[in-house]
């Protein structure tokens, strides 16, 4: 795992825009693996500026999110679906059918699951995933004591997710406590991941995922599995790393090597 630790989130989001602009430039037809939050915000307006300054096409490019609430249509203001439209397509040259974000309204939500690996299959497989991480360590909504090797499913929202994204909800407002999610083994067979996190609400799950052990007890830790992750973190999420120096250290090597070879 390639750690990288940056000052703030605007460099955060300026180094994974320069990792979605060179997948895409090198492979026009991407498969790109998109997540929500308020960690990917920023990176999605770098995209956003890339296409509107001539640099960048998404004409060919194919995407599927990662997660989508359960009980919420596409067009509800909350659903994952929404967001990626308001957030990023509505504002890019990508073909809206070939976005793909889990139906949250599914009559039968289980052969959606389904279908939905097999949309990816089908596609050729993720070249590059982007990920956040829950402060709990989930990935996508693969809450604590997922399996390790899940598929696209229906999964339930711990309590303390419910709360975190609480915020995106008004007073009253249904808010879901189920999902779809890929699985952790869907998103372990992408080629490529990239996960941002930044502030110190994250700084643990960062620690328990880089630092601790192999266990479901933290998701995220099975990137460690990965042969291609970069770990993209301002200093407010690094700061429990034991390590700091070290990952440091390992960037700079990595630079010199790189300027050494091209
Ligand atoms: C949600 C999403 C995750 C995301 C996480 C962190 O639960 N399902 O994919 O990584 O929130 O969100 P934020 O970036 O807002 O901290």
């Amino acid at each position: 795992m390639k750690v990288v630790i940056l000052k703030d989130a605007d460099s955060v989001a300026q180094y994974g825009a320069s990792v979605f602009v060179k997948q895409v430039k090198a492979k026009s037809d991407s498969v790109l693996g998109l997540a929500t939050g308020s960690t990917p915000v920023k990176l999605y307006k770098k995209l956003i500026e890339e296409y509107r300054s001539g640099n960048l096409s998404f004409k060919e490019v194919v995407s599927f999110n990662l997660d989508e609430y359960m009980g919420l249509s596409g067009d509800h203001p909350q659903s994952y679906r929404y967001f990626m439209n308001a957030q990023l397509f509505n504002y890019i040259d990508i073909d809206k059918r070939n976005t793909f974000v889990p139906c949250g309204n599914a009559e039968n939500p289980f052969s959606a699951c389904e279908q939905y690996e097999t949309a990816i299959k089908n596609s050729g497989g993720i070249d590059l995933q982007l990920l956040g991480i829950g402060r709990n360590g989930h990935i996508g909504f693969n809450e604590p004591s997922s399996s390790l090797a899940s598929r696209t499913r229906v999964k339930t929202l711990t309590k303390e997710t419910i709360d975190d994204n609480a915020r995106f909800f008004k007073p009253g407002e249904f808010q879901p406590s189920l999902s779809i999610t890929m699985g952790i083994g869907t998103i372990l067979e992408s080629k490529r991941i990239l996960m941002l996190a930044t502030g110190d609400s994250k700084a643990e799950a960062v620690k328990a995922m880089v630092e601790g052990p192999l266990t479901a007890a933290c998701p995220a830790s099975v990137l460690q599995l990965h042969q291609h992750v970069d770990l993209v973190l301002d200093s407010a999420a690094a700061s429990l790393l034991k390590n700091c120096d070290m990952y440091r250290h390992i960037e700079e090597q990595n630079k010199l090597l790189l300027e050494r070879i091209f």
